[in-house]
């Protein structure tokens, strides 16, 4: 079931996510409508907080559905490694409209659980460590704008204001 998608401004976007204790077939379901989501949307990642649910799970597709094995789901993830440095143009589903170039490691090593409870732990690098770090972002409630410096966050805060003011965002 495709979910709405929340934009900045929404409380669950700005907040820490909770752990998931138990992956129950409400969290399962959960994690097919991210899936759905994300493709429909589409997008090659989306955090849980993003269809309001305060809970620490991500998927990450840089296929967006095209390669059937591309599609990772993580719960409960943490960092194991993270290190070098990158510099590309990013944007997010809850910024519709909106880029920038965001600092992030060239690589990441992120472990947690698959959808069936099994550890499992993936290295990334480029753009896949891009994801990884953007989405844990997400589950700490901290979106790319927030990670943007000076001029270029200000501006794009004040432009979600006044649509905002408009309702249009
Ligand atoms: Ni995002």
């Amino acid at each position: 079931m495709l979910r709405p998608l929340l934009r900045y401004g929404a409380d669950v976007l700005h907040t820490p996510a909770r752990p998931v204790g138990e992956i129950t077939p409400q969290i399962d379901q959960l994690i097919t409508d991210m899936t759905e989501t994300m493709y429909a949307a589409p997008g090659i990642g989306l955090a849980a907080p993003q269809i309001g649910v305060p809970l620490r799970i991500f998927v990450v597709d840089l296929s967006i559905g095209r390669d059937p094995s591309g599609l990772i789901v993580m719960v409960n993830p943490e960092f194991v490694e993270r290190d070098g440095m990158q510099l590309e143009e990013e944007g997010c589903l809850s910024v519709p409209g909106f880029n920038a170039t965001v600092v992030r490691p060239k690589r990441a090593v992120v472990k947690g659980l698959d959808r069936h409870g099994h550890p499992q732990q993936i290295e990334g690098t480029d753009l896949l460590a891009r994801a990884f770090q953007h989405e844990m972002d997400h589950l700490d409630g901290t979106l790319f704008v927030d990670r943007l410096r000076g001029i270029k966050r200000e501006m794009i805060v004040r432009k979600i204001r006044k649509l905002s003011k408009a309702g249009k965002w």
